[in-house]
């Protein structure tokens, strides 16, 4: 009998300072009308300066576990997908851990960027179905504020800050009902990693640095490599793309998801959209627009949901799982 990672609750959290198109108009040369057009977003939140990534984690988490009617003791496993840790070490999952008084299991980062949550979402299902770990906290949380340049508006326009959470639950396929994590697709192409990076690090400047966008080339390769990676994860699992009743992607630009959505012949209808609202909040995105999408009743139980996300490295991937 095998073991399923079930979605057994999930959370999501952003700051309250709200920064608007026409706030950013003050900063750099753009205009409302620019970021609305080229990319859908309006507006997006922004970490207080006493807000660390960990903490908008721990709010995630935190309402996550109430959804899933869990306590911090019930969790023994706590992955974070970050792009902006507190610290350059331990790794931001530690610090959840204590921060929620997780006593136990392990915890650890993940890396890929905007494609984060999907390569966190990935690797706890695997922990879950070998039986080594019970329950999984699975957080994408991000200040990404703070390695924007400000003064770039080719960049600093996207992003925003905030975080999401899944309660991963290991049960067997029995007691599942066909729910839970049904597969999943990861890929990275270093060879592109001067499309989107961030100009600083540890090893080499000592600095945090900032990120660095060739956005049109990442545009060109978004639509292609996220269509191929949602047709992959579907077609391998034996089910037909346009039988999903959700798509929750990652929210990099309206535009992107406009063009998956023409490209494998879905609905607009079955895409779950937080852009205008959040902006890009990077390995945030996709848990927090399918918490929305299920705290306002579109996703239910039993839903069959495919998530994809594209980022630095080039990273990209997609999953697929029964809600
Ligand atoms: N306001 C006004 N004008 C602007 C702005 C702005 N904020 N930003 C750029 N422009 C200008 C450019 O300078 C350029 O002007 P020029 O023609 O005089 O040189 C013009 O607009 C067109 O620039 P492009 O970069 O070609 O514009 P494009 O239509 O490609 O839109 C955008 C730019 C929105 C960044 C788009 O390319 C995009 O969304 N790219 C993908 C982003 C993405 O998916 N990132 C991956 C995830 S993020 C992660 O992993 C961290």
């Amino acid at each position: 009998m095998s073991i399923k990672a079930v979605i057994a609750g999930c959370g999501g959290y952003l700051p309250a300072t709200v920064m608007t198109n026409d706030d950013l108009s003050k900063l750099v040369d753009t205009s409302d009308e620019w970021i609305r057009e080229r990319t859908g977003i309006r507006e997006r939140h922004i970490a207080a300066e006493d807000e660390k990534t960990s903490d908008l984690a721990v709010k995630a988490a935190e309402a996550a576990l109430a959804a899933a009617g869990y306590a911090p003791q019930d969790i023994d496993l706590i992955i974070v997908a970050t792009t902006t840790p507190d610290l350059t070490f331990p790794s931001t999952a530690a610090i959840v851990q204590a921060k929620l008084g997780v006593a136990a299991g392990a915890a650890f980062d993940i890396q890929a960027v905007c494609t984060g949550f999907i390569y966190a979402l990935s690797t706890a299902e695997k922990f879950i179905a070998s039986g080594q770990y019970k329950r999984a906290l699975v957080i994408g949380a991000e200040t990404f504020s703070r390695i924007l340049d400000w003064t770039d508006r080719g960049t600093c326009v996207l992003f925003g800050d905030g975080a999401g959470a899944f309660v991963l639950e290991g049960m067997e396929e029995a007691e599942a009902g066909g729910r839970g994590v049904i597969n999943s697709y990861l890929r990275c192409d270093g060879q592109l990693v001067d499309l989107l990076y961030v100009d600083g690090g540890v090893s080499s400047t000592q600095t945090t640095g900032h990120v660095r966008m060739q956005g049109n080339k990442v545009f060109r390769e978004a639509v292609n490599r996220i269509s191929e990676a949602m047709e992959w994860v579907a077609a391998d699992a034996g089910v037909d793309i346009r039988s999903v009743d959700w798509v929750v992607p990652h929210q990099a630009n309206e535009r992107i998801i406009r063009g998956v959505v023409k490209k494998l012949d879905l609905e607009p209808e079955q895409v779950i959209s937080t852009i205008a609202g959040q902006g890009n909040t990077s390995a945030a995105s996709i848990p927090l627009a399918y918490c929305q999408a299920v705290g306002d009743g579109r996703i239910k139980p039993g839903d069959l949901v495919l998530l994809e996300g594209m980022g630095g490295g080039l990273t990209w991937g997609a999953a697929l799982l029964r809600a």
